[in-house]
């Protein structure tokens, strides 16, 4: 067997203070200097960091019955209950097969016209910008925008709704699921011998029950006839009807989707907006591309499939900032990869961020280059060094639909505005997610 590197002791202590201020680059420093596989932690621990994408491969396809999710997602379990995220193998294929069709690429065609809607609504926010020339906050109106696509194409689509009461909620659970509050809490059982006596904080109980509320009521709005659901409530309600699943149950999976559509494709639009400033060039190109084809209106459906520079760009910003950088996976039996010995128990991390950012498989990866993506015209394409929908079986449900809306969105406004920077790098600030550490305060010009 080859012995796993193990990072422990006084160089984990320390790498502590930059781990928790700044996780994701801190693992990919480490990941460039070691052989793909290794331990992290003291020496009991059982934490295994993977970055090699032949090894990745091995666990989220060739032997993926032995990884499940596990307890990896496990402090989600009040808020996301037994919803896909969480739910147990068995339950989780059920799942997985009853809500797949949901997504299937003929409701497109029903979701188009809300995006094209909800397009018009945000031009009005830019419109008042460009008047006033003051700065907008995009990190919040870009995760409204998707917060309300997301609400308008899976549950009901009522463009009253208000999503903004349900953002401040996500952000506290975010947080708290966050590797800070984590090693916070793991330090404290270490020195105390045991879970911390402040349990969870009475404001993240008030997140929960806010996010659960706000589910129940999208459910039971349908479920009383009081709005005709959108396909994805359809599948749930009759699920709950017809026996195949509870509607305790049906209400997780309706948790779990806020919880996954809301804020991934959000911070997706937040690092797009980013780039749109910051590399003119590159949006010049796409902008041709997509003015040339659509002259000034949004793509038709069908036209999103002729428009490479578009795609390569977006592509090229979920390279470099995969919002969902890092998932975990728990091995079911002892297991053997390329020659290291992985033990039942071990915790495996998987992290998009740092593949995505490794020389070894993409040549000066600090450049933005959409060009890394020419000629291949799959929004999702199928490899393990590009990982920002995940692989295998438990792949993003929704990894089209995100798609979709970027695309549209990004295609269609900037042909009408330039979007203007004055601050620099907005730094990085990790939970589960990649977000960005300020708000992205931008100017808007009308082209
Ligand atoms: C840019 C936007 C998005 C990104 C980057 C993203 C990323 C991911 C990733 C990496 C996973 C796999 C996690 C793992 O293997 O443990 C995942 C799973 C999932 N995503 Fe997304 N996602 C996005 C948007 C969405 C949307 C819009 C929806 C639904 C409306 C959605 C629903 C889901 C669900 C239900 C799963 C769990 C799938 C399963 O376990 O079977 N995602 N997502």
């Amino acid at each position: 067997m080859k012995k796993l590197k193990q990072i422990k002791g006084l160089q984990l202590l320390s790498l502590l203070p930059r781990m928790l201020y700044n996780l994701p680059d801190t693992l990919a420093e480490l990941a460039q200097s070691g052989e793909g596989i290794m331990k992290i932690g003291f020496d009991k621990s059982n934490f295994i960091f993977i970055s090699e994408p032949e090894y990745i491969k091995h666990i989220l396809k060739t032997n993926v019955q032995n990884y499940s999710r596990g307890k990896s997602a496990m402090e989600l379990k009040p808020i996301l209950g037994n919803g896909i995220f969480i739910s147990g193998e068995n339950d989780w294929k059920r799942q997985r097969q009853a809500v797949s069709t949901a997504f299937h690429a003929k409701y497109f065609d029903d979701f188009y016209p809300i995006i094209i809607d909800e397009l018009e609504i945000f031009g009005a926010v830019l419109e008042t910008a460009v008047k006033t020339g003051g700065h907008v906050n995009f990190t919040y109106q870009l995760k409204k925008l998707a917060a309300r696509i997301s609400y308008r194409t899976m549950f009901i689509n009522n463009p009253a709704i208000d999503v903004e009461v349900i953002l401040p909620a996500l952000d506290k659970v975010y947080d708290y699921v966050s590797f800070y509050r984590h090693s916070v809490r793991e330090a404290t059982k270490l020195v105390f011998g045991k879970e911390t006596k402040l349990g969870t904080p009475r404001d993240i109980w008030a997140a929960f029950d806010l996010l659960h509320r706000f589910s129940v009521q999208i459910f039971e709005t349908a479920e009383q006839g009081k709005a005709e659901p959108m396909v994805f409530l359809q599948t749930l309600l009759d699920a709950s009807r017809q026996g195949g699943c509870s509607k305790e149950e049906a209400i997780d999976q309706v948790k779990n989707i806020v919880f996954a559509g809301y804020d991934t494709v959000g911070e997706t639009f937040g690092w797009l907006w980013y780039c749109l400033a910051k590399y003119p060039e590159h949006v010049q190109k796409v902008r041709e591309e997509v003015f040339s084809m659509c002259n000034g209106s949004a793509p038709l459906h069908d036209q999103l499939g002729n428009l490479p520079e578009l795609l390569m760009f977006i592509k090229e910003v979920m390279r470099i900032y995969p919002v969902v950088w890092t998932f975990h996976r728990l091995t079911g039996e002892d297991d053997v990869i390329d020659g290291y010995q992985l033990h039942k128990g071990d915790w495996i991390m998987i992290s998009p961020y740092v593949i995505h950012r490794n020389p070894a498989y993409w040549p000066n990866p600090l450049v933005f280059d959409p060009n890394r993506f020419a000629g291949d015209m799959n929004p999702v394409p199928v490899r393990f060094d590009y990982l920002p929908f995940g692989q295998g079986p438990h792949t993003c449900l929704g990894n089209r639909l995100g798609m979709f809306e970027m695309q549209l969105v990004v295609a269609a406004l900037i042909q009408k505005y330039d979007f203007i920077s004055t601050d620099a790098f907005p730094g990085i600030k990790s939970d589960i997610l990649l977000r960005q550490r300020k708000p992205l305060m931008m100017k808007v010009v009308k082209r």
